[in-house]
């Protein structure tokens, strides 16, 4: 096994927390690198944050494998995890072949959103020695609604479902599992539940590790989730050094 992929199966086994962000570029995946985040995520977030879509339905593979291959070039200690996008993993060859792209431009796991449908997929790509995360509860590339921005696993047998997905995916032989808005309590029952690391957002304090997308904390994105902080100091934002540029050009 990737020895990255040890280490941050070892920080569960340590009660030490995992830190996780999204990066899609040289200059910031720099930056989280020489500020030990634990995971670097190429997701397909990319569809909002950089290419201005109002979901993540448009990403494509080749729109990946080039963020991924400039965030690659500054990752040494992180481990580099890509998104398989919507549609690119619909049967197994396509998700083999898809996944080879990704460990090519540098990623060493790659992350499926986990419907029924995927378990053979799943089992096809770990067989063939390729690491992988899975991701519940939201799943972005599923969601055609707003109605279905939601916290999942209230009701009984929404949390069931999780906790049977969970199980399920463990035993398949996933390396990390993802959950995203899925209620807090729930989420902790299920991290203490799997012996695989459980990383969250949206769900909760006591997942093994959180994940953000890196724009919304730092308060770039212009409406990011209820879910997210900006951890920006309020006095010191983006905003406020391009109006500081702009004043002092027109200042001459
Ligand atoms: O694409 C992405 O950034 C993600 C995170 C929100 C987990 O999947």
């Amino acid at each position: 096994m990737n020895n990255k992929i040890l280490k941050i199966k070892e920080m569960k086994k340590d009660d030490e927390k995992i830190a996780c962000l999204t990066a899609y570029d040289a200059s910031f995946a720099n930056i989280l690198e020489k500020n030990n985040i634990d995971i670097i995520l190429v997701g397909d977030s990319l569809g909002m944050i950089f290419q201005g879509h109002k979901n993540t339905h448009e990403v494509r593979i080749e729109h990946i494998i080039y963020h991924l291959s400039c965030v690659s070039r500054k990752v040494e200690k992180a481990l580099l995890m890509a998104d398989l996008p919507k549609d690119s993993y619909n049967t197994k060859d396509d998700a083999y072949k898809n996944s080879k792209f990704l460990l090519d431009a540098g990623a060493e796991i790659v992350k499926i959103e986990f419907i029924s449908e995927h378990e053979e997929i799943i089992l096809h790509l770990l067989n063939k020695g390729i690491p992988v995360c899975a991701h519940i509860g939201l799943k972005p590339q599923y969601i055609n609604d707003d109605k279905e921005i939601i916290i999942y696993g209230k009701d009984k047998e929404t949390a069931n479902e999780l906790s049977s997905q969970a199980k399920l995916l463990e035993n398949l032989g996933v390396d990390i599992l993802l959950l995203e808005c899925v209620e807090p309590s729930l989420s902790k029952e299920i991290s203490g539940l799997l012996d695989i690391p459980v990383i969250g957002i949206g769900s909760g304090n006591d997942t093994d590790g959180q994940i953000q997308v890196l724009y919304d904390i730092l308060g770039i994105t212009e409406y990011p989730p209820n879910f997210s902080k900006n951890f920006l100091n309020s006095t010191e934002t983006i905003g406020k050094a391009i109006e500081s540029y702009v004043e002092f050009v027109k200042d001459k």
